[in-house]
């Protein structure tokens, strides 16, 4: 059995990532801040014959992302796959971006990812790195000025991350998806716009697909969208 480690793992498309994977072979331990849903999380893998654990962290906190991570190591011996999908998503105008909602999103969407590569890095040898960036990590979208600098900042991240990884056998891949229907979107999105959205669980067929492919191939970024705008009727 493979181990892995899932950053925002009680919801949303990390959720759907854990579940899938904990059917494919490998043991997840999630990551959150709410300690209740990760708990929900646990139960519901568990219920479902798969193997998972949590840690209920911020993954701005660099010393408990390594406490969890070195936890895992000794453990299970090994640490095969980092799925970052931790994230925070304010729809808001440039004009209204303070410097609080600047540092939330910089820190839970970007360096929440580095502290986690770098705490997991010594431990992946052979393993790979999953980093959940956004289209709008290589597009632009009005009203997303803070988000945008942080999954930009993912994808040069894990760009560079792939060719140092190269040395050390450690695949980075980095995802790029379009709309998802997850609590992400709650109070920024009309129901039926959301209702068009693609489905967490179309996310982490992706995220499964990439864990699962030979070790002998690599992938560049990956970009995923609904086929229809769900903004259009
Ligand atoms: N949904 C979309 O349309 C979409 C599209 C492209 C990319 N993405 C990206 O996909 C990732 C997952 O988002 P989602 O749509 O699945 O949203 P979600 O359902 O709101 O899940 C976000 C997860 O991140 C955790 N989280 C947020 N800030 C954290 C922090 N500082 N420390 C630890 N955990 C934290 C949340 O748990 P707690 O709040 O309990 O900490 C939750 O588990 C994000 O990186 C997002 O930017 C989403």
């Amino acid at each position: 059995m493979k181990t892995a480690i899932i950053t925002g793992g009680s919801s949303g498309i990390g959720l759907a990532a854990a579940r899938l994977l904990s059917q494919s072979a490998y043991r997840v331990g999630l990551v959150g801040r709410r300690a209740q849903l990760l708990e929900q999380a646990v139960d519901s893998i568990q219920g479902a014959g798969g193997q998972a654990w949590y840690g209920a962290l911020d993954v701005r906190d660099a010393p408990a992302v390594r406490d969890f991570v070195e936890a895992t190591v000794k453990q299970y011996g090994k640490l095969d796959l980092l799925v970052n999908s931790a994230g925070v998503f304010k729809l808001v105008s440039f004009e209204d971006t303070d410097a609080a909602l600047w540092e939330e999103s910089l820190g839970a969407n970007l360096t929440g990812a580095f502290n986690f590569c770098k705490a997991a890095w010594p431990h992946l040898g052979g393993g790979q790195i999953i980093n959940i960036s956004s289209v709008a990590g290589v597009q632009p979208y009005s009203g997303c000025a803070a988000y945008s600098a942080s999954k930009y900042g993912l994808v040069g991240l894990s760009e560079v991350l792939a060719l140092e990884g190269k040395k050390r056998g450690i695949r980075v891949h980095v995802l790029c998806p379009g709309n998802t229907e997850t609590p992400i979107w709650e109070g920024q999105a009309p129901a039926e716009v959301q209702q068009r959205m693609m489905r967490p669980e179309d996310v982490a067929e992706a995220v499964r697909w990439l864990a699962l492919s030979p070790a002998s191939v690599s992938f560049d970024r990956v970009v995923m969208r609904p086929s229809q705008d769900p903004w259009k009727a």
